[in-house]
């Protein structure tokens, strides 16, 4: 019937008082394979209570020492690299080896998180009154970065500890306390990344790990007057929230539709491999997967045969043999990627392969001749299928990226570095990659997107600085 796990608080494992636990399905077998406590609004506010004071002392931890400790759990977190990643290919069948990496990957951000803490929390300015106009030197401003207080982190089911990490990280390191609420499908990979910095030596109530329902505890935490940050990653809830949040400061990393844009003079072979790595893998559910092509009229009978050629060497199955394509994460995901191909296919869209599905498992699919009637065209399947629009010049292709409500990251193949710049600068996204595919990392970079795409900018560096605010102390001499 399913493992049932406890929830963290206070630097203890516990049972909610509701006596109720949520199940958690495996996409793979679409049966309970783990569950986990329903907590109440009041063990919330408990949580928060704890984090408040526990927030206090932190704040006075030397920043070496915690970042001492931030090491320490980077450490522990690869050491338990194999049962985290078991966990995430239970929950959200992410591919075996793709699980190992996210796991390994989040250590390394939380190491690096420690030493770029120690480099840029280290150092604060001095200013002098006499530069500005009419001042005598008399007053002297010492600056300095100060944590907020108590951070809550809600990271997406498709990278649970990853996305946990590269909140919790900076939000320690800066001197807040933090509490994570894990979505459902990621929970117990949560609550086992949690654990090593359990095992680490944190502060009791520094940490805190709540499980349940959003609908329960879901606005109760992001509009409690405890919190002074939210850093937010997900899909419209996020926008939800940026609505009902108090006036704390907000970092929301939300959808994506990123737009691949292919000029006739593109290595073809290139542009289908990424096209193959940045909008299958991991079944297209990333938030920076490519999810529409814009690819000159010219090549593109030529690109589309490269792509389709990849796709029919992509294997289909269970997370467990490493399948490129493996079951998306619910069944209400696969009924609404369903939906948007059905519309494709009603309005005449040209299937390069024969849709085919089994319970979460959808095979991949390319999607010829996208026109902008289609609902493909505009909205993000979350999943292994993408659409290609032919387009006669690179301004249509530039128009349809900026036409769309999203603007995360967006890429340009072309041998022209000219106009490569040329169009990513008129590309309204956070981010433009020239020659590749989308992607967040390497996660010191800084990671943004514009208008429904997000607020804020993430990547190490950013979160740290979003997490702290100045503090001046300014000397007035007689
Ligand atoms: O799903 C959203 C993630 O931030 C994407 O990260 O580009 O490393 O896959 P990624």
């Amino acid at each position: 019937d399913g493992e049932a796990y406890k929830y963290y608080a206070d630097g203890e494992w516990k049972k909610s008082s509701s006596g109720k636990l949520v199940p958690i399905i495996n996409p793979t077998t679409r049966k309970v394979h783990y569950k986990v406590q329903a907590c109440t609004q009041e063990e919330v506010n408990k949580v928060i209570e704890t984090a408040k004071i526990a927030q206090k002392s932190w704040a006075k931890t030397p920043l070496w020492k915690r970042a001492e400790l931030l090491h320490k759990a980077a450490s522990i977190l690869k050491e338990y690299k194999t049962p985290i990643a078991e966990s995430l290919v239970k929950e959200i069948a992410k591919p075996a080896k793709d699980a190992v990496t996210e796991v390994v990957r989040s250590g390394d951000l939380v190491s690096y998180c420690a030493e770029e803490g120690v480099r840029i929390l280290g150092e604060g300015k001095f200013l002098v009154s006499d530069s500005f106009p009419g001042n005598d030197r008399t007053k002297y401003c010492l600056t300095s970065k100060i944590p907020l207080g108590v951070v809550l982190a809600i990271p997406p089911f498709n990278y649970p500890v990853n996305l946990a990490v590269s909140k919790i990280a900076p939000a320690l390191i800066a001197g807040n306390s933090l509490v994570l609420k894990p979505p459902t499908q990621g929970a117990v990979s949560c609550l086992h990344m949690v654990h090593c910095f359990h095992l680490a030596g944190f502060p009791k109530g520094l940490i805190s790990c709540v499980t349940g329902k959003g609908s329960e505890i879901g606005d109760f935490l992001t509009m409690h007057p405890g919190v002074s940050c939210i850093s937010f990653t997900g899909g419209d809830t996020g926008v939800a929230i940026s609505k009902k949040a108090g006036m704390i400061p907000l970092q929301m990393e939300l959808g994506g539709k990123d737009a691949c844009i292919v000029l006739e003079d593109a290595d073809l072979d290139l542009v289908a491999a990424n096209i193959i790595k940045g909008g299958f893998s991991y079944s297209g559910q990333r938030c920076t997967a490519v999810k529409v092509v814009l690819v000159m009229e010219s090549v593109a009978d030529a690109l589309v045969e490269k792509v389709n050629k990849r796709v029919a060497k992509l294997t289909v199955g269970p997370p467990e043999e490493n399948s490129d394509i493996t079951p998306v994460v619910s069944e209400s995901s696969a009924n609404f990627i369903e939906g948007l191909v059905v519309d494709a296919k009603q309005k005449g869209a040209t299937f390069c392969q024969e849709y085919k599905r089994d319970g979460n498992l959808i095979w991949p699919l390319l999607l010829d001749n996208v026109r902008p009637d289609m609902r493909i065209a505009w909205e993000e399947p979350f999943g292994p299928v993408l659409p290609v629009i032919r387009i006669t010049s690179v301004e249509e292709g530039i128009h349809h990226c900026n036409a769309s409500n999203f603007g995360l990251q967006g890429c340009v193949f072309t041998k022209d570095i000219n106009k490569a710049i040329l169009i990513g600068d008129a590309m309204e996204t956070g981010t433009v990659q020239i020659n590749s595919a989308p992607a967040r990392g390497p996660d010191h970079f800084p990671f943004q997107g514009i208008k429904d795409s997000g607020i804020g900018s993430q990547g190490i560096t950013n979160s740290i600085n979003m997490m702290t605010k100045i503090k001046t102390t300014v000397i007035n001499l007689p």
